[in-house]
Order: structure tokens, then sequence, then C-alpha cells
């Protein structure tokens, strides 16, 4: 017991305890050192999620903030961002990241589920996701809740594995699912299925998919960025976000 160091539990209930300046420094550090050693796709997609510089964007999956920083590094210029995450401690590094680049009046997060946004229809610019898809379950209605939070117009640009089962392995791999089973069940439980799937449902969702680009690093996995552009809106007439 005694090298285990507990939480206290007023600290569990305040995500703004991790919120700090120093923390945003380290996210930033770190990303720094990921985009050096594996992470050559961070900079194009913080170049995509921020292109127009105005409007708002919401980052879905704030984790440790290596999105969140591949974003701020692009220039958020007149735009604002919101990061959420359903781990308040994750929420917390988007604080941490605006409170030491001192752009706390553009930068908020917020705690909440994928699934049920608390968000406006039709009133985000861009929503954009660093590996959120990757670790989230049903990724089928999430895509429904992006495409209803999107104006027209608007887009959804997503980093994912190209090859979905990757991270599954690396925690069941001792199982020994094949790709085939474990694609099967990937899809009974809402997981993100790879590429293809991923622009099924979408078009599914009124998005077309306008760009996408394969990063095959050679040191690392290979990852995707995806552009989608939500074409029309009429799909959540009077749905009013809980
Ligand atoms: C791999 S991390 C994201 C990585 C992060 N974007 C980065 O670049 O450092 C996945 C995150 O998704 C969050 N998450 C998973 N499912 C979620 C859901 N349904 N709603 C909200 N957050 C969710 C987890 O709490 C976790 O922090």
């Amino acid at each position: 017991m005694n090298n285990i160091s507990l939480i206290p539990s007023s600290t569990l209930c305040d995500g703004i305890t991790y919120a700090t300046s120093k923390i945003g420094k380290k996210r930033i550090e770190m990303a720094e050192e990921m985009i050096n050693k594996w992470a050559c796709h961070l900079m194009d997609y913080g170049e995509l999620v921020t292109e127009s510089k105005s409007g708002i964007i919401v980052e879905l999956a704030t984790g440790a903030g290596f999105g969140t920083c591949g974003v701020t590094n692009s220039g958020l210029g007149a735009g604002k961002l919101i990061s959420i995450d359903i781990d308040y401690a994750c929420a917390a590094n988007a604080i941490g990241i605006a409170k030491y680049l001192k752009l706390e009046e553009q930068i908020d997060s917020m705690v909440a589920n994928f699934w049920f946004l608390p968000i406006k229809n039709d009133s985000i610019d861009v929503v954009c996701s660093h590996y959120g898809l990757d670790e989230a379950r049903e990724v089928n209605r999430i895509l429904v809740e992006i495409s209803r939070i999107l104006k027209v117009g608007g887009k959804f640009i997503n980093v994912s594995r190209n090859d979905p089962t990757i991270r599954i392995r690396q925690t069941l791999g001792h199982i020994e699912f094949s790709k085939e089973e474990y694609m099967k069940l990937a899809s009974c439980a809402g997981f993100y299925c790879g590429m293809d799937a991923l622009k099924k449902e979408a078009e599914k969702n009124d998005f077309v998919l306008e760009y996408h680009k394969v990063y095959s690093p050679g040191n690392s996995h290979e990852r995707v960025i995806s552009v989608f552009k939500k074409l029309k809106s009429d799909r959540f007439p009077g749905y009013v976000p809980r």
C-alpha cells in the first residue's frame, strides 16, 4: 500500500485541477516529440482543421491533447475550439493547453458523450477527431451526431488508423482473433471498422468524402486523414439536444 499514491476524491471531482498551464506545456512538448518521432500527419491535420481561420471547431476526443496541439500549432486565427471528452481529466488537457498558449478566450473544453452532444443542430463549422473514433463505441451513432451539429458545407476531419484491427490486437492479442473474426465482432459492437465502412456510413448521413490521404511512415502504423463535407440539412427538424 505504501507505494500507491492515492488521488484525493476532491481532486477527482474537479477536472480543473488538471487544467494547468504546466500540464499544457508538457502536452505541447510531448506533441512536438511525437511529430519528430512518428506523427508525420499531425501538421497536415492541423492545417486542414484550421484552414478557414474562423468559425467554431468541435474536437471529439481530447485524450492526451496531441490532436489539440496539432490544431493550435496551425493557428486558430479568429476561430474558436471546443474540445470534448467523456473523461474530465482528458478534457482538462485542452484547458491546460489554452492556459499555456494564453488562448483561454478561444479554447474551451466540455465533458460529454459523443453519442448525445449537447450542441445545437447546424451550428458548427468544423468537427475534427484525432484517433477519437478508433477507440470509441457506436461510431455510426457518432456520425449521426456530427452530421446533426455541422452547418451545411461544414467539414468533418478525421484521423484514424488505416487498419482498424491494430488497436484491439494490442489489447486482445493473446486471444488470437483472426482479422475476419475481429471485423465481425467490431461491426456488432459499433467499433471503427476502417475507412471504407466509415465512408459508407458517412454517406448515409449526408456527407461526401472530399479528400483522404494515407500516411505510411514505416516506423509506425499507417494512418489516414479524411475530410468529409456535409451536403444538406433536412434530417433533424425540431430536434432539441438533451
Ligand atoms: C485515443 S484517445 C484520443 C487521442 C487524442 N485525440 C490525442 O490526439 O491525444 C480517445 C479518447 O476518446 C474518449 N472517448 C471514447 N469514447 C467516448 C465517448 N463515447 N464520448 C466521449 N469521449 C469518448 C476517451 O475518453 C479518450 O480520451
